[in-house]
């Protein structure tokens, strides 16, 4: 809070503070405005609106369905909600990967339609012009390396990436160059701890990771896997903080049953 009593925003320079000063970064994500509101009020620094959004709010069974269209909904609904944290939004698969010109056109209809913060896109080398280009116009730009969900069907598999030398060489080698493109913050995902700690010393740049192990500057987890609201979902990295999906169902049985019995609504529940 500022002294004119203004919420003081988070914003890219205050996450490179955090990294310099040895600070973690929390990072959750979101995809609607109440829970969004919810997360800014208990003080989260990013939320990120994942293309997870495929997988969590819309039942796909990969990130890639999603549409810029359907991002940008997700997106305007999570920035009504938050006066403080820095809000990031993912580009879709197939918004950018053509060439540098749509990469930036995507990301300049997620800034002026949604009101988003800054971008985040994932790949290395090849995403490079796109990354210059698109913090050439302003924009922000948030890289994402090891276990790349756009790609899923490359890899053929969620196994944990760069675990032999050669991929994480590779792995090290694109972390320099997103951060020379211009990134401001990369994501590290699914790789083992002792890269991703490695990975956080050699660049200057915030690293937030998801499976990437404690040595890294902050970390990000789904919000449904978080909250326990997904149940055939437990990786390793994974920790649950409640149990939503069970909760629901509880409340859920005894609003029907309360229904049934006529004991809802009573007396006082009525006018
Ligand atoms: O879309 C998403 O949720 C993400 C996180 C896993 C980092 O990219």
């Amino acid at each position: 809070m500022s002294i004119t009593g203004e919420v003081k925003r988070v914003t890219t320079h205050t996450l490179q503070s955090m990294k310099v000063n040895g600070e973690k970064i929390s990072m959750l994500t979101a995809y609607d405005f109440s829970m969004a509101r919810i997360f800014d009020d208990s003080g989260i620094d990013v939320l990120l609106v994942g293309d997870s959004a495929s997988n969590v709010m819309a039942g796909h069974e990969t990130t890639l369905p999603i549409t810029l269209d359907q991002m940008i909904y997700h997106a305007q609904s999570v920035i009504r909600a938050c006066q403080r944290c820095l809000v990031i939004v993912d580009l879709p698969f197939g918004s950018y990967q053509g060439n540098s010109k749509e990469a930036l056109n995507s990301a300049i209809r997620i800034m002026k339609e949604a009101g988003a913060h800054g971008i985040k896109l994932e790949g290395g080398e090849e995403v490079c012009d796109s990354i210059k280009r698109i913090v050439g116009a302003g924009v922000p730009v948030m890289g994402h390396l090891g276990l790349t969900p756009q790609s899923i069907y490359q890899f053929g598999t969620y196994a944990v990436r760069a675990k032999e030398e050669e991929e994480a060489e590779i792995l090290m080698r694109n972390a320099r160059l997103l951060q020379d493109a211009g990134c401001f913050s990369i994501v590290l995902e699914k790789i083992p701890a002792s890269l991703g700690k490695e990975v956080a010393a050699m660049l200057k740049i915030p690293v937030i990771g998801i499976g990437a192990g404690g040595g890294v500057d902050g970390q990000v987890l789904v919000m449904h896997d978080m909250l326990g609201i997904t149940r055939n979902f437990s990786p390793r990295f994974l920790r649950r903080y409640l149990n939503l999906y069970n909760e629901i169902s509880d409340a859920t049985k005894n609003y029907i049953k309360d229904v049934k019995d006529r004991d809802f609504p009573n007396e006082k529940e009525q006018y």
